[in-house]
């Protein structure tokens, strides 16, 4: 038994990335199919909805069409469907696994089974019995696809489930709405019941994979691996399956003791992040300032093998203080006229061209308004790029109130324009008899991209960025009116090539939010690294002097031992902050696609950069108001 082994529990496949993660579970139902279809044997599937297995269902779509995988001898079930829910609303499972897999490859419909959302009440546990038959007589399920709540669910079996569960009617947990909540318009629009295979339809599967990609679902997958078997975290009752294998992303992975504490899990190389990683997090678990660690403390939390490569605790310790106080500075944009060889940013050129990437109208604010500030108030040329509109995130009631006015304002005027009139009128009246699974119109689209620039532009007003500096890049894969955006298109790297050649920047800010594998700010990124890829390729020379620091977007933040560049503010400036995210009121209060967390987004920014602050502090380092934190990317 690997030291490794000794942690986890379950075999974990661990890669680079959901797409190959999602090749790896292709190609074991790819040969799995082929090895039944040889034997004239049909194979059983069991097939999970959600965000986590799309990329696997485009890569069977994609076996079927170029590797000519044939699905003519699968049986699927699925394992759950909301309740009650049509089978054509847009949220429904049905709806989705026709959409994502059944209707673009050559399954036979009478094999697909899904719960059905329209069953009676009165008639369900009928209908359940008759599922869990039908799954015995194709013979079981030969491999079960599994993804995982952030609660630890699987299916809908929420925590406390038993583990001699059958396929049943269930109430979602409170936490599993509001996570899901994003596919619909708003929470209470979320069914409060499903109707699920039980646990202990799951565990008959002969073969179990289970994915999870993604930072949002690292702790409940340490849980579920590391922890004991328990229901109230009922995927870790998967320890209890004979052939079972969790397929994770390394961001799924993070939590895991190998990753999260590496030393204790076996032989490791001690480079200077290593170091920095295992002291922070010594230091944090025992509530101790840096500079007071001593041998003992790093003999008792598994770190001899450090002091026995480096040296006494008062070396690492120092080591480690010193990293951490180099990272903290005034100066995003670094100290002109200075030369500090350990400061962060460089202090030549001054002033710079900053660029400040925005996946969506706030997140510059939201995540780095301190720093935007700042960087202009020391004279930068701060330019902002708002990369979507963000027109998803606008609630019906508020353009209601913007056409509201609008209408009020011709009347006001006299303005007898038919045409602007027409749009008015069709606006309000589509958005009267508008029903929850209508996508928007266009122009109503427009509109609330419209009103999300309107707020952009007063933000940069309210730090003093002049017009000509803001730029609308509209990237077209987000443009779809739903949830579901295009993959990363040749046009959106073509129009971030154009702005980035335009600029010529010598800082660049983007949401590195590396960890979201299927929202906004990833497909951003992407855009980003591949536009710098090729203008690198292409030898554009003033790369060479542009460096490119991440922060994270609304929803997280660094670990506390890698941030490389950490900039104060002081309870001033997080009052200034917070006022400049105010302006986004389309933003506050209840907005369509929340998460899990119910906290306003001015909140979340201060309680994370509040937290930054006090973790420096914790670490015997200067008390601040608050921080803003940044790690750079090498490209
Ligand atoms: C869906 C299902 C659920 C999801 C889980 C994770 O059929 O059974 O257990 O797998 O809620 O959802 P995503 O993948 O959206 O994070």
């Amino acid at each position: 038994m690997s030291m490794v082994d000794s942690f986890e529990k379950i075999p974990v496949k661990i890669f680079g990335s959901l797409g190959e993660g999602s090749r790896f579970i292709g190609k074991e139902i790819a040969s799995l199919i082929r090895e039944k279809d040889a034997k004239g044997e049909k194979t059983v599937l069991g097939l999970a909805t959600g965000s986590s297995p799309k990329s696997l269902y485009s890569e069977l779509v994609r076996l079927h069409r170029e590797e000519k995988l044939s699905f003519k001898n699968v049986i699927t079930f699925n394992l759950d469907e909301y309740y009650p829910i049509e089978n054509d609303a847009l949220q429904s499972y049905n709806r989705f696994m026709k959409e994502q897999l059944f209707s673009k490859i050559d399954i036979d419909p009478a094999n697909c089974h899904i719960p059905n959302g329209q069953w009676k009440k009165e008639d369900i546990k009928k209908h359940c019995v008759e599922y869990e038959e039908m799954i015995d007589k194709a013979g079981g399920i030969d491999l079960q696809i599994l993804g995982i709540g952030n609660n630890g669910h699987i299916g809908f079996n929420e925590p406390g489930s038993s583990i001699y569960s059958h396929t049943r009617l269930v109430p979602l947990d409170n936490s599993t709405r509001i996570a899901n909540s994003h596919e619909f318009q708003n929470m209470s629009q979320v069914p409060r019941l499903a109707i699920s295979m039980g646990i202990s339809t799951i565990m008959k599967a002969r073969r179990i994979v289970l994915m999870a990609w993604g930072q949002i679902k690292a702790p409940v997958i340490q849980k579920a691996v590391e922890g004991n078997v328990t229901e109230q975290i009922p995927a870790s009752l998967l320890q209890q399956h004979n052939d079972v294998t969790f397929v994770l992303d390394d961001v799924a992975a993070s939590e895991l003791t190998r990753f999260k504490s590496p030393w204790l899990s076996g032989e490791i190389e001690w480079t200077p992040a290593m170091i920095r990683k295992a002291v922070v997090n010594m230091a944090l678990r025992l509530q101790k300032p840096i500079l007071s660690l001593t041998n003992g403390d790093y003999n008792d939390s598994g770190l001899s093998d450090l002091l026995v490569e480096k040296g006494d605790a008062y070396e690492i310790n120092l080591q480690v203080f010193y990293m951490l106080r180099d990272s903290i500075t005034g100066w995003p944009g670094g100290k002109p006229g200075s030369n500090l060889p350990t400061h962060p940013e460089r202090s030549e050129p001054f002033p710079k061209r900053c660029l400040i990437f925005s996946p969506h109208p706030d997140d510059d604010i939201i995540s780095m308004g301190g720093t935007f500030m700042r960087l202009h108030d020391q004279g930068h040329d701060v330019h902002v790029a708002y990369q979507t509109s963000g027109n998803i995130a606008v609630t019906d009631e508020f353009v209601t109130r913007y056409l509201d006015f609008a209408v009020g304002f011709e009347v006001l005027s006299g303005i007898d324009s038919q045409k602007s009139s027409q749009i008015l009128k069709q606006a309000t009246t589509y958005l009267k008899n508008k029903k929850p699974s209508d996508i928007d119109t266009p122009e109503i689209r427009s509109i609330k991209g419209l009103i999300r620039r309107g707020e952009a532009k007063a933000t940069c007003r309210y730090v003093g960025i002049r017009d000509e500096n803001i730029h609308y890049m509209n990237l077209p894969f987000y443009e779809t009116g739903t949830i579901e955006k295009k993959p990363m298109g040749e046009e959106d790297v073509v129009l971030t090539v154009e702005l980035l050649r335009k600029l010529k920047p010598q800082q660049i800010f983007c949401a590195g939010d590396l960890a979201d594998p299927h929202g906004t700010h990833k497909v951003c990124l992407d855009v980003v690294f591949e536009s710098l890829r090729r203008l690198k390729e292409a030898g554009d020379d003033w790369l060479k002097n542009c460096w490119l620091w991440l922060y994270k977007g609304a929803w997280q933040e660094w670990d506390i031992s890698e941030i490389e560049m950490a900039i104060p503010m002081s309870p001033d400036q997080v009052l200034k902050k917070r006022f400049g995210i105010f302006i986004h009121q389309s933003q506050k209060d209840m907005v369509p696609f929340q998460g899990s967390d119910s906290r306003e987004f001015w909140q979340r920014a201060e309680d994370r950069n509040a937290n930054t602050a006090n973790l420096y502090a914790q670490l015997g380092l200067t008390k601040y108001a608050a921080m803003e934190a940044f790690v750079r990317w090498h490209y």
